[in-house]
């Protein structure tokens, strides 16, 4: 139980990239690096009481350098998920930011926060270990306003909960929309596909995007489409159906509208009958985006020399909605000067009955 440091590697620069582990007493695991507070390793049981690796990772600091398009487990900031035209205004004041995804800005820009070196502060409290990753993110950094000091911390709880808790604060008024990115595949990282495993979502209703996945401001409800997780569905079961959603997003990449309440509450849950693992995710922010992967393109050798095929991880991504600072009727994710930040993301582990 409690924490483990160990050196991981290095970086290109030289910098000594360190991994710390998060123990509980039912034998959860989770690692962490202070490289991109990455979430590397999370070992979970499953229903024989083995422990199942459930999230993509690369076992050197090189494999996250080399494939920075996947950003697996990455923290991403300064703000997740696109800005169409890679620009926006605020206060009257264009920012032009990285064009990184066609014309758009995809998760901040080339120079994510998930390349960053973190400042590590341990919490050596045995039930609920925790560790808070810490970045200086100066003045127009990525092309965003403000000085910004950020931070998440992971926490990992006695009920097999890792919570992720993201606090941030500007000198100036920015946007500020930080994510996680891991790919969940509850039978092992190592096991193929997602398309067995069962996505159930609550929201009445997604975000229409365009071929290029940027928001039309149009919120459409899932009734009626493949697009419709209030129950469980296999990822699998309409996945290739002829849709347009689904033909733009190449598979399901799409946020969700998850009854927004502003407060902490269930928003997804993902369940393997092959291992018996439950996640529960829960979340204060209004969007998520589902995506299982389809921009994996199979050859990237990651944790122990697996190669991960297309759509062999979920992710679920919390986030204000995507590009909202060009849709005013969109919750906003821009703070005041000295405002802070705060949101939690959980995942929770169990078995199903
Ligand atoms: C986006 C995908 C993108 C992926 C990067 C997701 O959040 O929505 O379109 O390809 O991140 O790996």
């Amino acid at each position: 139980m409690g924490i483990t440091k160990r050196k991981f590697g290095e970086t290109k620069n030289g910098e000594c990239v360190s991994a710390y582990l998060l123990k509980n007493a039912n034998g959860m695991e989770a690692e962490m690096l202070d490289f991109g507070a990455i979430l590397r390793v999370l070992k979970v049981p499953d229903k024989n009481g083995a422990f199942l690796d459930v999230v993509h990772g690369f076992d050197s600091v090189k494999g996250y350098e080399d494939h920075n398009d996947t950003y697996y487990g990455a923290t991403i900031g300064r703000c997740g998920n696109r800005i169409a035209g890679a620009q926006f205004v605020l206060d009257g004041k264009t920012y032009p930011l990285d064009a990184n995804d066609g014309k758009n800005n995809l998760h901040g820009g080339f120079a994510g926060y998930e390349h960053r070196m973190f400042t590590v502060r341990e919490m050596q409290d045995n039930d609920t270990p925790s560790v808070c990753f810490s970045l200086h993110s100066p003045d127009m950094d990525q092309g965003f306003p403000g000085n910004l000091d950020f931070c998440i911390t992971y926490q990992l709880t006695a009920d097999n909960t890792l919570q992720l808790s993201y606090a941030a604060m500007s000198d100036q008024k920015t946007i500020i929309n930080p994510t996680n990115h891991s790919y969940f595949n509850l039978n092992g990282h190592q096991s193929g596909t997602i398309l067995d495993q069962e996505v159930m979502i609550c929201a009445d209703a997604f975000t229409w995007a365009d071929a290029e996945s940027i928001p039309t401001g149009e919120l459409v409800s899932v009734e009626g489409t493949p697009m419709d997780f209030r129950s469980f569905h296999t990822i699998g079961e309409r996945i290739d159906q002829e849709d347009t959603a689904l033909k733009y997003g190449n598979g399901y990449d799409h946020n969700y509208c998850v009854n927004d309440t502003g407060k902490m509450k269930k928003i997804a849950a993902l369940r393997s009958a092959r291992s018996g693992i439950l996640m529960e995710v829960e979340s204060d922010l209004p969007g998520m985006q589902l995506y299982t992967g389809n921009f994996i393109k199979g050859n990237q050798t990651g944790k122990g020399g697996v190669c991960y095929p297309r759509r062999s991880g979920v992710c679920f991504e919390t986030q204000y909605y995507p590009d909202a600072i060009h849709h005013p009727e969109f919750k906003q994710p821009v703070y005041a000067a000295n405002e802070t930040m705060r949101s939690t993301t959980r995942y929770h582990f169990s078995i199903l009955s």
